[in-house]
């Protein structure tokens, strides 16, 4: 069975990736694969059902029949069910973001959620969001982008972001948290952080999300010829 459209959008945290892929897709009218939010929740879930944190095998069963419901609230913001329960603030947080990092590592939970991610590319087509859609999860999509940024440049946008939702957060210990995290995602054995030969690289650290999503959408036109 051939795949529908799949544009793949691989980075680091705090590239910009989030933004970008939401209005990339929304333009395009397709699907949207937040696969962060997926560890997000493993991670969140298997401790709120008690799970040892050094339980890999159990962490692996519960990505495999953990219940979540991606959606929107009547006013339009962010809404991920979870067993019925509304969790999406609860799994953006930066310590959530460290622990969905840390579940990440583990073979066995990434196994688990590979065929849930996959489920996601229907027509008419997929935008996925997050560290392996281009190299594991969809290596055969029609275009991959990596969307980078220099460090001091997205701690400083993470800093921002924390604010305007009224956290308060320390610049210097997010932008320690982030090369922590970075550090971890790129040099785990499994699925690490790269950047495949096959990927158009956009470096975001001097571009307004604008410019960003402009020239995402310019290549996804050129290549798929939608829109
Ligand atoms: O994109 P994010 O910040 O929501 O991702 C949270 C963590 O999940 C990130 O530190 C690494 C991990 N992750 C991953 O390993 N593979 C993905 N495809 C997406 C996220």
């Amino acid at each position: 069975m051939s795949l529908p459209p799949v544009l793949a959008i691989d980075g680091p945290s705090g590239s910009g990736k989030g933004t970008v892929c939401r209005r990339v897709a929304a333009a395009l009218g397709w699907h949207l694969l937040d696969s962060g939010a997926l560890y997000r929740l493993v991670a969140h879930g298997a401790a709120a059902a008690g799970l040892d944190a050094t339980d890999e095998a159990g962490h692996a069963a519960y990505a495999r029949t953990m219940d979540v419901v991606f959606g929107a609230t009547p006013s339009g913001d962010e809404s991920i069910l979870l067993g019925g329960l509304e969790v999406a603030s609860a799994i953006r947080t930066e310590s959530a973001g460290a622990a969905a990092s840390r579940v990440a590592a583990w073979s066995a939970v990434r196994a688990a959620l590979v065929e849930r991610q996959r489920a996601f590319a229907v027509p008419p087509g997929l935008v996925a969001d997050g560290r392996d859609m281009g190299s594991v999860i969809f290596p055969e999509a029609g275009l991959k982008v990596f969307l980078t940024a220099s460090a001091e440049e997205r701690a400083a946008r993470r800093h921002k972001q924390l604010m305007e939702k009224g956290i308060n957060a320390n610049l210097a210990a997010l932008s320690l948290e982030i090369a922590e995290r970075d550090r971890r995602d790129a040099t785990r054995p499994v699925a690490p952080l790269v950047a495949t030969p096959d990927a158009v690289t956009i470096d975001s650290t001097r571009l307004p999300p604008d410019t960003v999503v402009a020239q995402v959408l310019s290549l996804a036109r050129a290549r798929f010829g939608v829109g």
